[in-house]
């Protein structure tokens, strides 16, 4: 099956931060999206041929669909939970809304709900974790495959620190993930994700289960969490006396390198962002929920100076939005208040390829390039009427940009590609 989907197309080549010469913008660009995949992206008049299928998305914006490295899945219910920081918000309302997920039919019925507000928000691939029942990311990747969507997803393992019907044991996590790495991992679009949550929820010898399947399964990712809020931090330290600070607990288990991504990364000490830049090990900012749980502000210069390769994710349900232009829009924020900058060039490249970069998975989703998925999302900067008044003066591409990086969420994604099929 071959299509031609036509309108103004922008993808990155290059982190903007660092060249002059980062993307490519077609004013009358087309997509040649021939099963599933791209085929060739040019000027609309050198791919238009007779015969030939065409969907014209003129005068919308025709990007990569954006990555989201860091939500959870089972959180779906949890958005928008009153007043509390992260141990407590973790104890009054996450921990009762991921028992739920025990239940199957409740999982499924969230697993198609969340995958439609992805698509909807135009986020075409996430990281996402599931709740310790492997029966929510059986659910999560059922639904996964079915929209032929890249998912990375894993069960959470958790064994204390928390009431019982969320915990599994040393054993039963590393029972439970194996299953689901031999059943998923690598099927289709599906890859796994070893999901220790963080160092509180998890004993040693649950750390020394993680490690095991990190050593017997090297392709898969890892997800966990690091340094989001002091309270955290000075538990965590408690748990595991040994540790010279929060990193060297997931480093003594073998967990660090280019395959781990850790969510928040805020209040890091110079030897832990060392250590992250020598083992490649990836920072997750999550600007929406970083202000909505009053964690901290992400120090995104001072990683980029030290060499660490960073990502940026919502976060559900700590993070406020499933919007990717909304969590540039608090990133921005968050910048300003760092000092810092978000350029909009930088702020689309984040989203796109530079998560793709942060998962090494850059050869086949986060740009239109030829022989990559063709996972797209169509945005229209004039989705409202305060946009389309704003657009009125916008005079360049950087600042269409930078309206929808402020001002957008899912009403300016008009349409959401999952390989070269329109979901909306
Ligand atoms: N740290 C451990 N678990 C979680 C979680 O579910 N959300 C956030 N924001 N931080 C965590
Ligand atoms: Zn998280």
């Amino acid at each position: 099956m071959r299509q031609l989907i036509r309108g103004r197309t922008l993808s990155f080549h290059a982190d903007p931060v660092e060249s002059e010469d980062s993307f490519t913008y077609l004013e009358d660009g087309a997509i040649l999206v021939e099963n599933g995949k791209i085929a060739a992206i040019g000027d609309y008049d050198s791919l238009r041929a007779d015969g030939l299928s065409e969907i014209d998305h003129r005068p919308n914006l025709i990007l990569p669909g954006f990555i989201d490295p860091h939500l959870h899945f089972p959180q779906v219910q949890v958005i928008a939970s009153w007043g509390a920081q992260l141990l407590d918000w973790l104890n009054t309302y996450t921990f009762p809304s991921e028992a739920q997920f025990s239940d199957e039919a409740h999982a499924t019925r969230m697993a198609d709900a969340f995958l439609k507000l992805l698509l909807s928000h135009g986020t075409t691939s996430a990281v996402a974790f599931c709740s310790s029942h492997a029966q929510s990311a059986e659910a999560l990747f059922s639904a996964a495959e079915a929209r032929n969507m890249a998912m990375i997803a894993g069960k959470v393992m958790m064994d204390r620190n928390a009431p019982a019907g969320v915990l599994d044991t040393p054993q039963t996590s590393y029972d439970d993930s194996k299953a689901l790495i031999q059943k998923w991992h690598g099927r289709g679009r599906q890859r796994y994700a070893i999901s220790p949550r963080f160092a509180i929820t998890s004993t040693p010898q649950q750390m020394e289960s993680a490690g095991a399947l990190v050593r017997e399964h090297p392709d898969c990712h890892i997800q966990t969490h690091l340094s989001e809020n002091l309270a955290e931090i000075e538990f965590t330290l408690s748990l595991y006396p040994k540790a010279r600070d929060y990193l060297d607990i997931y480093e003594t288990y073998g967990l660090l390198g280019p395959k781990i991504l850790l969510g928040h990364c805020i209040h890091l000490r110079e030897r832990e962002i060392a250590r992250m830049a020598e083992t490649g090990s990836r920072a997750i900012f999550c600007p929406t929920s970083n202000l909505f749980l009053g964690s901290g502000l992400f120090d995104e210069a001072g990683l980029r100076a030290a060499g660490v390769p960073t990502g940026i994710a919502t976060d559900i349900g700590g993070g406020t939005s499933y919007s990717m232009l909304q969590t540039l829009n608090e990133g921005y924020k968050i910048l300003q208040l760092r000092g810092q900058k978000l350029h909009p060039y930088a702020a689309f490249h984040w989203a796109t390829r530079g998560n793709a970069l942060a998962l090494g998975m850059e050869d086949r989703i986060g740009t239109l390039a030829p022989d990559t998925d063709a996972d797209f999302v169509v945005l229209d900067s004039r989705a409202t009427p305060a946009m389309a008044l704003r657009m009125e003066k916008a005079g360049t591409l950087a600042e269409e940009l930078f309206v929808l990086q402020i001002m957008g969420d899912d009403r300016a994604v008009t349409q959401t590609y999952i390989a070269g099929q329109a979901m909306l």
